[in-house]
């Protein structure tokens, strides 16, 4: 693993940097993209946008895929991961992009809908360049710790901190989704590189558990500790312990 320790207003363009990069190598490279708060608290998918608006950037033969979405919401709720990747990224984007891969959290069949994702992701022969987050519980995608995790596209339990319950959007506790679709181990580790952000303090313990600490699926994000082209992107805060 790679890790690079820069101040928080370099996260953005650093991986802007690293996605120009990968899209000059492989200009209809499969971008996994990911939710959480660091796209946005970084300005992450808004250096994307600057880019591509002044030329630096092209999107063109790009496909965006999303690792994970909420069970039980439709894709057009506000609080869908779906939703989200429009408002902060998509919307903004003059290639507009026919494909963008997300799971269907609303899907009947969910078993069936973790199906057709893999094989949306076999189709694409998986991802290029994965944007990742970690959770401070050592998540990864929506990968909870467990004792195991499984290969394909799986409905997953949330852990009762991660549900998004400070939403305004859920008007009863039992709206909240507790459950998720997420990508596997297999989807994780045939993407070709990943960039983990995690910055901040508070991810200090988490980063140092998960990257330094033993290889466990208690710590989902341990087992990248297995990948061999991953960039750990991390500021001072989230770094100190290591
Ligand atoms: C959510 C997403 C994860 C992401 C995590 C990190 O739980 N499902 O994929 O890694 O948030 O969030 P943040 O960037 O807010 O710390």
């Amino acid at each position: 693993m790679k890790f690079e320790v820069m101040t928080t207003d370099q996260i953005a363009a650093r991986i802007a940097d690293l996605l120009e990069e990968q899209l000059k190598q492989k200009p209809d490279s499969v971008l996994g993209m990911t939710t959480g708060s660091s796209p946005i608290k970084y300005g992450i998918f808004q250096e994307w946008i600057r880019r591509e608006e002044a030329g630096e950037l092209d999107f063109a033969g790009a496909t965006f895929v999303n690792p994970d979405e909420l069970i039980g919401i439709a894709p057009d709720h506000p609080e869908s991961y779906y939703t989200f990747m429009q408002e902060h990224l998509f919307q903004h984007l003059r290639t507009k992009r026919g494909a963008a891969h997300i799971p269907d959290g609303s899907a009947a069949d969910l078993e069936q809908e973790c199906k057709r994702f893999d094989q949306v992701l076999r189709d694409l022969q998986f991802v290029d360049w994965q944007l990742m987050g970690l959770g401070l519980n050592g998540h990864i995608a929506f990968i909870e710790p467990a004792d195991s995790i499984p290969v394909t596209t799986y409905v997953a339990d949330i852990y009762e901190q991660n549900r998004p319950s400070g939403s305004v959007h859920f008007s009863t506790p039992e709206e909240v989704p507790s459950r998720t679709i997420t990508i596997g181990l297999e989807a994780v580790m045939k993407s070709r590189s990943i960039v983990l952000v995690a910055a901040g303090a508070n991810k200090a313990d988490i980063v140092a558990e998960a990257f330094q600490g033993p290889v466990t699926t208690r710590v989902p994000a341990s087992l990248l500790q297995l990948h061999p082209n991953v960039t750990v992107i991390l500021d001072e805060g989230s770094a100190k312990r290591l």
